[in-house]
């Protein structure tokens, strides 16, 4: 039977789901709070993991390790790096890179994790498709599309920043979790997928236009994970 574990990194990109879920036990490993219950007929663990790819780790391996989790699902925003992307649209991973993993003094190319011979973590592809199709009959107002998810430790606000992503990486959002749980899922033979609805344009209008836009974009991404449970289940 599959279990679920929906990774938010922020209360904001969970709250609605925890809300709309029927709590069995509560769990709190790593200061994170796990929510095992049943949301839209499916069974699911529910966690905020806290901001950046450290957090976001820890978190997927609790959810291998304590919960057996059979599919991962990464709910949240990001910043566009595409022009097609606009505030509120949503981007469903194809594969998820670190951005900031550097180990090319050694031959590695940039974003590669080294010795797994690893650069793009490639997203579970029925799970994407499910997300898209879920999205495009759910929310056929909001616009959706497969892409390239960009992780780092950093909140991107600079045009600079923003063109090195696309001209290196080909990245159609930026974020600071998805490659680190696709990572963890990765190790840990879970097929995953990142929903992550766009809240900023991760240039030099980032700063003003996150705060506010982040929580319609959040309540975007985890309506569409609502849906998509169900169909997983
Ligand atoms: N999450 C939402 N917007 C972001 C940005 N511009 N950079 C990194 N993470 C984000």
């Amino acid at each position: 039977m599959s279990k679920i574990g929906i990774i938010g990194a922020m209360d904001l990109e969970v709250n609605a789901l925890k809300e709309a879920m029927q709590l069995e036990t509560k769990i709190t490993r790593a200061n994170m709070d796990f929510y095992e219950g049943t949301l839209n007929g499916a069974n699911v663990v529910i966690v905020r993991c806290g901001i950046g790819k450290v957090n976001a780790a820890l978190c997927t391996q609790i959810l291998a390790d304590c919960f057996c989790v059979t599919h991962i699902i990464n709910t949240g925003v990001a910043g566009s790096l595409n022009a097609k992307l606009d505030i509120g649209d949503i981007v469903i991973s194809r594969d998820a890179i670190h951005h900031d993993v550097d180990v090319t003094i050694f031959g590695y190319a940039l974003g590669e994790v080294p010795q797994i011979g690893v650069r793009e973590f490639t997203a579970d592809k029925a799970m994407a498709e499910l997300a898209l199709e879920t999205c495009r009959r759910v929310n056929p107002d909001i616009h959706a599309m497969m892409g390239r998810v960009v992780s780092g430790d950093q909140f991107i606000s600079s045009s600079e920043v923003k063109d090195h992503l696309i001209r290196t990486f080909a990245g159609d959002c930026a974020e600071m979790e998805g490659a680190s749980i696709a990572h963890g899922a990765y190790l840990n033979h879970i097929p995953f997928v990142i929903i992550r609805a766009i809240s900023d344009k991760a240039d030099n209008s980032a700063e003003m236009d996150y705060p506010t836009f982040e929580a319609a974009a959040a309540d975007h991404s985890a309506a569409l994970v609502k849906e998509l449970v169900a169909h997983l289940a």
